[in-house]
């Protein structure tokens, strides 16, 4: 009979492993290998300090290992070894897992002393987040009208290079916010304010949010993003957000017929605000400046028209379980919809 060879095993074993290699180069846009903020960037730090400290300890037990199964193992007319006790060896391996343990638990350890104590700036942007089954909801302080609060949903405007203090707060249930890119994880819990780390974004880009708390059904689709941009675009975003009279659409046009429904025949208005509008409902997202958002659902599609008609019409379609609003698609005809999807995507920075 042929021995039994290992080529077959060991091919196997290459092929995985630079399959798993080559899935490692994929890029996503939840990863924390790109950080954009300071505090992503001390969270990565940490991250390989960890990662290169676990690599040489399974290094070190693997080639220990793999050096006793060879050194000691049955050759033909001898049996394996049997060794019994060695107080060195045993003295060593525990001291040695001690050591590791301290070395990783002190960095860790400072790091979290100094994450939950760092000052917020005299400048900083203050924003309280909300979770919301299942949608965020944004309010910065100090920034609506008249030093009050200005609202928005899903999607959040940072300057770049300005310090960011985020309080988490849910009305329901546990959620946790969490921007790879940027900062997180950390709950939303319904009852307490959780503090995020002040930090400061350092890259203009549009960062991906998730709600990493197992939230209920719609709970993978609760998503949000993040778009830090240049002080000047961010200022004109908060001015716009805050004009107190929106001009009114041309009268027959498609904007103003997608307003009247909004408003009157729809009903939307009751569940959600479009500052400078009638529109003044609170229990739906803020849709003050929707032209402006590059998502629709709570970041799970691209705000293009058509997924913007498909969420109006018939959101749980789109994300089942959404809570709620209603389907429009029964009460509203094909044309009203459309209208009133030409509206929201006019609502710009002009
Ligand atoms: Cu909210 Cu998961």
């Amino acid at each position: 009979m042929p021995r039994p060879t290992l080529i077959r095993p060991t091919l196997l074993a290459v092929a995985l492993m630079a399959i798993a290699v080559g899935m490692a180069a994929c890029t996503s846009p939840l990863t924390t290998f790109e950080p954009a903020s300071d505090a992503a960037d001390r969270i990565l730090s940490l991250y390989i300090l960890i990662t290169v400290a676990a690599s040489i300890v399974g290094i070190l037990v693997l080639g220990a290992m793999a050096y006793i199964l060879i050194k000691f193992r049955a050759r033909p007319g001898r049996k394996a070894q049997q060794i019994h006790g060695n107080n060195k060896l045993e003295i060593a391996w525990t001291i040695a897992p001690i050591l590791v343990l301290v070395a990783i638990a002190i960095p860790t350890m400072v790091w979290i002393a100094t994450s939950s104590s760092r000052a917020v700036a005299d400048d900083a942007i203050l924003v309280t987040a909300t979770g919301y089954q299942w949608w965020f909801e944004f309010e910065y302080e100090g920034l609506g009208p008249d030093g009050g609060t200005l609202v928005t949903a899903n999607e959040l405007h940072l300057p770049v290079g300005r310090q960011v203090a985020i309080e988490l707060r849910s009305v329901d249930v546990i959620h946790s916010f969490w921007v790879p890119a940027l900062i997180g994880k950390t709950d939303m819990v319904p009852n307490r304010e959780n503090r995020l780390e002040p930090f400061v974004p350092n890259e203009i880009g549009e960062f991906w949010g998730q709600c990493a708390e197992f939230c209920g059904v719609a709970h993978a689709n609760m998503r949000f993003r993040v778009h830090v941009e240049s002080l000047a675009d961010f200022d004109a975003w908060v001015a716009e957000m805050n004009e107190q009279t929106r001009a009114d659409p041309e009268p027959g046009s498609a904007e103003a017929r997608g307003k009247r429904v909004f408003e009157v025949l729809g009903g939307c208005a009751a569940c959600h605000t479009i500052a400078g509008t009638a529109a003044a409902g609170r229990i739906g997202p803020d849709l003050t400046l929707f032209g402006e958002r590059t998502t629709v659902g709570a970041g799970i599609l691209p705000a293009t028209d058509e997924n913007v008609r498909a969420w109006v019409s018939d959101l749980r379609s789109v994300k089942p379980g959404a809570r709620f609003m209603p389907t429009f698609a029964d009460t509203l005809s094909e044309a009203q919809i459309a209208d009133v999807v030409t509206y929201l995507k006019s609502l710009r920075v002009p």
